[in-house]
């Protein structure tokens, strides 16, 4: 079949839905999927909708068993029917049950704590089992679904009881949840500790951004159009503008948050990842060694913000009560297990500069926060500004930039904005937009974004995994930042209404450049 024969874009079905994943890709497996907290809402909320949704898809194949490793005392039908029970939870379109049993079947449950050898041995002699009925040759994915204090414990263990040893063709692979770290020692001695035990390329470190089908459609936009390549660079764009902005507060996660605050639970994961698609060099295939290398330049370009800096550079915020769409809303120090009077930040905004020949000058600006005006997740590409000589006996007296907003979320799509002359006898400039949106194109499959992160971990593809460099370079950007917070408690918090967009220094940032955040429409 030649290029232009292969189906570049695939036919919708008959019910208007495309195939979650190319309809020519094969089914992930054997392999038996263990997952630890598999009692948590992880498991609960995204591993097993995603499961579900690959099953459906046909895109789990024989040989696919799911563990279920927990503290609570469970036998293993009691265990298949809470997976029935929540698997067909799960389910949003009509479910003939087909894939619910598929997964609850062969599924198995091993209690126990996951400092106690006991559980491992246990756990060894199900997936022994396994391997016999089921057929799940051996394979083993983990699956660290847990509070990141348990990492390296289980992985010591799983060592210790010989259960990461890869032996004739049996692969064994580790899927490590974020934070990985909390600053960039810790993250280093994370991926020291596991590196004893562990091969690179056992580990697993996921991010699920990098599930969004609009993020994957990044690499092919840049890459796989001719018109965007070259004028994707310092020549022609003029600012890159990274928003991941929630409208929902800490709700549950008080506890954690007040550990973390939104520069360590968002940014050297989540936007470093999308800024390093963004900015990072053609890859030469797509293979995971030359995306990943393409990747980790991008971030170790990145110029780390000097303290003086980071003073001008870096702006936090914490929300405090105020209307919101949903109805009026609490300020953060009031929320449960938030403490009175906490300098925990949950608005995080910087400008960053990427020091290679295609970025230098052209500004990074990020900015994510909870309890903002709206939920959207965007990327805009601001570009120069057009000279006005050409207007100058026009009634224009302003020319606005071409914009290109790749939006993640909700609405995924990619739109140009770029302006059009009004009808009328005078010369009078609009600013209108091209549209792309994925549903309208291709229709949508439910996800959770997880499903292909999942279905790549088990078929051995690392190409959306971080490898230890990375996680160590998205770090190194964020942790002047951090030390410079410590050191200088906020005086000022809560500082935005919740309901805003943040707080005035954020908007402040772009003002002292001549900028502005791009306007989120209502
Ligand atoms: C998680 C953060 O990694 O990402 C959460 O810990 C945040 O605080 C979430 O709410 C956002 O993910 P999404 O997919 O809803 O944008």
């Amino acid at each position: 079949m030649s290029a232009e024969d292969s189906p570049a874009i695939l036919p919708a079905s008959p019910e208007g839905l495309v195939d979650l994943v190319n309809p020519f890709a094969p089914p992930a497996g054997p392999a038996a999927i263990v997952i630890f907290g598999v009692g948590g809402d992880l498991t609960r909320r995204k591993l097993l909708p995603a499961f579900h949704n690959l099953g459906s898809a046909n895109l789990l194949g024989e040989g696919i068993a799911i563990v279920g490793v927990g503290r609570a005392e469970m036998t293993d039908e009691e265990f298949r029917a809470r997976l029935r029970e929540e698997l067909k939870a799960c389910s949003t379109g009509p479910d003939d049950g087909r894939v619910t049993e598929k997964l609850a079947r062969s599924a198995r449950c091993v209690s126990g704590t996951f400092e106690d050898r006991g559980t491992y041995e246990r756990l060894a002699l199900v997936l022994a089992r396994l391997e016999k009925d089921a057929g799940t040759g051996g394979n083993v994915l983990f699956y660290l679904a847990t509070a990141p204090e348990f990492f390296a414990p289980i992985v010591d263990r799983l060592g210790a009881a010989g259960l990461t040893t890869e032996t004739e063709g049996r692969w064994r692979r580790v899927v490590v949840e974020k934070p990985f770290g909390s600053d960039l020692d810790s993250a280093r001695e994370l991926n020291r500790h596991l590196l004893q035990t562990l091969d690179e390329d056992q580990i697993w470190r996921i991010d699920h951004y990098l599930g969004k089908e609009t993020v994957q459609n990044l690499l092919v936009f840049r890459f796989g159009n001719g018109m965007f390549e070259p004028i994707w660079n310092r020549r022609y764009i003029d600012n890159v503008q990274i928003t991941v902005a929630e409208s929902l507060g800490v709700e549950a996660r008080g506890g954690y948050y007040e550990t973390a605050g939104a520069l360590r639970d968002m940014v050297p994961n989540h936007l470093l990842q999308l800024l390093s698609l963004v900015a990072m060099e053609p890859p030469t295939s797509f293979e995971a060694r030359s995306v990943r290398e393409e990747k980790s330049k991008v971030l170790r370009a990145i110029q780390p913000l000097s303290p003086e800096r980071v003073l001008t550079h870096a702006v936090r915020g914490q929300y405090g009560a105020g209307p919101t769409r949903a109805g009026a809303s609490a300020a953060y120090r009031n929320e449960p297990k938030v403490a009175r009077n906490s300098a925990i930040e949950t608005f995080a905004a910087m400008k960053l500069a990427v020091e290679n020949w295609r970025w230098a000058d052209v500004p990074f600006y990020l900015r994510t926060g909870k309890r903002l005006a709206r939920r959207v997740s965007e990327i805009a590409i601001q570009f120069k500004r057009p000279p006005l000589l050409l207007f100058r006996d026009t009634p224009v007296d302003h020319l606005s930039r071409n914009v290109l907003v790749i939006r993640m979320q909700p609405e995924e799509g990619i739109s140009l904005r770029f302006g059009a002359k009004i009808p009328g006898p005078t010369v009078r400039i609009g600013n209108v937009a091209m549209d792309f949106r994925y549903e309208a194109a291709f229709g949508v499959r439910p996800s959770t974004g997880y499903e292909t992160l999942l279905y790549d971990a088990i078929r051995g593809d690392a190409t959306l995994f971080q490898r230890a460099d990375m996680i160590e370079a998205g770090w190194s950007v964020v942790q002047p930042v951090l030390e410079v917070w410590k050191a200088l408690p906020p005086h000022a918090f809560p500082n935005y209404a919740s309901g805003s967009w943040g707080p005035k220094e954020a908007d402040e940032l772009l003002e002292r450049d001549g900028r502005r955040w791009r306007r989120i429409e209502e």
